[in-house]
This record gives structure tokens, sequence and C-alpha cells, in this order.
């Protein structure tokens, strides 16, 4: 039986990993007073739809990821997964750092297995479970190492089939790739996207990278500066599989520039009003007139 057709017997009322976040703001407090993190915002993510958050750092990306993983509440609206309000952490939906947060002192196998292991699965199935998704990731003769072991593009692999052994609906991931150098970040890509088309999952990635974005996405959420809003929703019809010589096809390298222009004027936004010219040759900036003109 395909996952299709796993999927189409599963009974209505079965969870799908329908994703969505009505009207949500979240305020800080702080010694240093209220820190608006994010103001009203909607997004959703349909069943096995792949969208990214993309914004200037400090934009409350990470802030809007954690609600819907249910560690942060929001102090307006509501967000549902398959129309039942989150309120915190479960099983339902894996989560994936930028941070390895693997255990050191535990193999590769058994950070895979842990979660399984906590969600009372028996011996039987953590083994098979966690053997069949390192396969997958190609981690299998990986499996009796330790995480110190292993290069970073490795312990990300080891992170997103922890995150999907427990059979999640939904992946949440927070710049996952961030740590790791551009060749290794490419090739992470393409995986990513394979696993995500076998399992059919719906995923929220978190990204300030734009070319990533697009690679990864069915659809993208462009954020504005702080306080977080939803600037613009772009569609990226580029067909799947996704491979590394679509970025050079035009849709591809316009939808780059389209999205370059809306964040640029975040990201300037973001660094604030004292940002003119005089300041940026105050660091010795070499910024060259043509620049200088289409930045302001
Ligand atoms: N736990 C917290 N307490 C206070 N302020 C926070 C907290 N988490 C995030 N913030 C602030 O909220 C804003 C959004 O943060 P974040 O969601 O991490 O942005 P991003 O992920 O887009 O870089 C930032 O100004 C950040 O300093
Ligand atoms: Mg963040």
């Amino acid at each position: 039986m395909t996952a299709a057709s796993a999927k189409s017997c599963v009974d209505d009322d079965a969870p799908k990993g329908l994703i969505d976040a009505r009207n949500v703001g979240v305020i800080f407090g702080g010694n240093g007073g209220d820190v608006v993190a994010v103001q009203d915002v909607s997004i959703h993510v349909q069943p096995g739809e792949f969208v990214s958050l993309i914004g200037p750092s400090g934009c409350g990306k990470s802030t809007l990821l954690s609600i819907v993983a249910g560690f942060v509440r929001p102090t307006r609206g509501v967000a549902t997964l398959d129309g039942k309000p989150i309120t915190r952490p479960g099983s339902d939906r894996g989560v994936v750092f930028q941070q390895y947060s693997l255990f050191p002192w535990l193999t590769v196998r058994k950070n895979v297995e842990f979660g399984l292991k906590m969600a009372g699965a028996d011996i039987d199935k953590r083994d098979t479970t966690a053997r069949s998704l390192l396969d997958l990731a190609g981690l299998q003769a990986f499996e009796n190492h330790y995480p110190d072991q292993l290069s970073g593009g490795m312990k990300q692999r080891i992170g997103i089939v922890r995150a999907l052994a427990a059979s999640p609906q939904v992946l949440l991931m927070d710049e996952p790739f961030g740590a790791l150098d551009s060749q290794t970040r490419v090739v992470m890509q393409e995986i990513l996207t394979n696993i995500w088309q076998q399992f059919g999952i719906s995923v929220l990635f978190v990204t300030h990278d734009i070319e990533e974005s697009i690679f990864l996405s069915d659809r993208i959420y462009v954020m504005t500066a702080r306080p977080g809003r939803v600037k613009a929703e772009i569609d990226v019809p580029l067909p799947r599989p996704r491979t590394a010589e679509m970025t050079d096809m035009p849709e591809f390298i316009s939808l780059v520039h389209e999205l370059k222009g809306l964040i640029r004027e975040e990201s300037l936004a973001a660094m604030g009003p004292e940002l003119k010219h005089r300041s940026l040759a105050g660091f010795g900036m070499k910024v060259g007139p043509k620049t200088v003109r289409e930045l302001f």
C-alpha cells in the first residue's frame, strides 16, 4: 500500500496536520518594558503542505513557530492543529532547531529511539522504526556512533529523523541548516524535500535564506520587521521533486528577486532609523553610490 492510499483509508476525524494561526499576537514582558514580538498574524499550513516563514532577524519567526510547537502561548488570537487549540507541546508535532540538541551520551540509534521510548513504544517497535528511519537518511552505518563523532550535516539529519520517529503530523523547523556550510546545506535541502514527500506531512519552516525558502516551499510568508506581521504570501509554482538545477530556472530567479526586494525593505527597517549613509561609511564599509541610492 502506498503512503497516499494508506492515508485515504484513514477516517475523516484522524489528524491531518492542518495548522491554523488566527490573529495571533505575542507580547513579552521584561525589565526593559514590553516587547511586541508578533502582531495580528494569521497563517495556515494545509495538510501535507511545505510552508516557510521568512523575514529579518528579530521579526518573530521563532516566536510564531514556538506557538505552533506549544512552547509559547499567544497573548492574543489562537493557533490550532486540526481544529484543536494548541496549548502545549505534543508528539503530533516534531521540532528541529538550528542547534543539534542531540544527547551526547547516547548513540545515534538511542537518540532516535528516545522520543519513541517516551511515547511508550516497546523495544521491538523502537528498534524497527529507528533502523528504517536511519536507513532512509543514509545513516544506518553510523547507528552506534556518538554525536560528537559526526559532522554537522549528519547531526542535523539525525535531528530530523528523531523528530519523525514519533510519526508526527507536522514538522516544525527553525533555521535547521543555519549552522551548516553552503554545500552541506544544499544537500540537506534535497534530503529534506525527499523525506517530506515520502511522509506527506505538513512542514512549517523558518529561515532567513531566500533561496532555501523557494527551493523547499509550496508557499512562503514574508514577515515585516518587528513587530512581525505578514507582509506578503508568495506561491512557489515550481514542480516537484525539486532539483538543484531548478535554481537556474527563470521562475526561480524571478522569485529570488521578488523576495529580495520585499526583505531588503524590512531588513533596513529592522536596523532602525539611525541607519544612514553616514553610518555605513562610519563603519568603514565600501558602499558604491549606486548601492547607496538603491538602499535609500
Ligand atoms: N522569551 C522572550 N522574552 C522576551 N523577549 C523575547 C523572547 N523571545 C523573543 N523575544 C523578542 O521577541 C522578538 C522576536 O524574536 P524571535 O521570534 O526570536 O525573532 P526571529 O526568530 O525572527 O529572529 C525579538 O525582539 C526578541 O528579542
Ligand atoms: Mg529565530
